[in-house]
């Protein structure tokens, strides 16, 4: 598919010698936003942390294509500056290292932009701004010390610097209130442009009334078992996982048994 940003066929990945990701395919042409659902310990972080190259997950068959380009040996800086990033479940505290600088590093790293000091400033509160936060917030050492909330507003201010190609925010939404959810997606809505595409993983459908997914996927023991558009998000909050999962076992067993 010639509009096609990120393909993933066949994908296999472990973790620790367990198989995680069991034969995942999935296709996101750019300028859409999709939704990956799935119960807890479907593998959706694995997916996440196997798109940005984690060295902890073991790809043990299949690839990631993103822009045509064979990415599934890069390592993760080098994904970044392609035009990947990911929202973190589960951001890290990095101590001694204030988010301004840590941001202005990432500009550097990622996008080979060196602005003035002034000019990033101007730029960080304005990003700021639009998030809720002030100044002071990106003073503070990155995610040292910071509420769940802080936490993901972080993340999505790294994803407002850093205008990625492709934004994966993996729950993004869990930790904030419901004013910080929207908040917080009007934000990433905002960064939405023809050329760019949004993976979001997420349990609930209130982070996706403000980014309306073009398709939905649910994952299920590694590998994507149902496809749709918007209104599977909310046949999903009606019905469960459950339905799905009785519907699903048994392949998954037999899938889980093969080598
Ligand atoms: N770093 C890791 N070390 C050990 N096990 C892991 C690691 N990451 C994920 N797993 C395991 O992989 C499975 C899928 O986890 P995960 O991808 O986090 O699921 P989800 O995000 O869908 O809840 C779980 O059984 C989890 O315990
Ligand atoms: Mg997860």
């Amino acid at each position: 598919m010639e509009n096609e940003l990120l393909r993933i066929e066949d994908l296999h990945a472990s973790v620790e010698g367990k198989s995680i990701l069991r034969g995942l395919n999935l296709s996101v042409p750019r300028g859409e936003v999709h939704a990956i659902m799935g119960p807890n310990g479907s593998g959706k972080s694995t997916l996440a942390n196997v798109l940005m190259g984690h060295p902890s997950y073991e790809v043990t068959r299949g690839r990631i294509l993103f822009k045509g380009e064979d990415v599934t040996a890069l390592p993760p800086d080098e994904r970044a500056r392609r035009g990947l990033f990911l929202a973190f479940q589960y951001p890290v505290e990095v101590p001694g290292v204030s988010t301004m600088s840590f941001l202005r590093a990432a500009l550097g790293a990622v996008r080979g932009e060196d602005q003035p000091v002034r000019e990033f400033r101007r730029r960080l509160e304005g990003e700021l701004k639009d998030l809720g936060m002030e100044l002071a917030f990106a003073r503070r050492n990155l995610n040292e010390g910071f509420s769940g909330g802080e936490k993901k507003r972080c993340e999505v201010l790294q994803l407002r610097m850093l205008r990625p190609e492709l934004a994966i925010l993996d729950e993004t939404d869990s930790g904030l209130d419901i004013d910080g959810i929207r908040l917080v997606s009007q934000a990433v809505a905002a960064t939405r442009r023809p050329e760019a595409s949004f993976l979001v993983i997420t349990h609930y459908l209130r982070i996706l009334t403000h980014l309306v997914p073009d398709r939905v996927h649910v994952l299920f023991a590694g590998q994507v078992i149902r496809s749709g558009g918007a209104e599977l998000a909310r046949e999903l909050e009606v019905s469960g996982y459950e339905a799905l999962r009785s519907e699903h076992r048994p392949a998954a067993t037999a899938q889980a048994g093969t080598p």
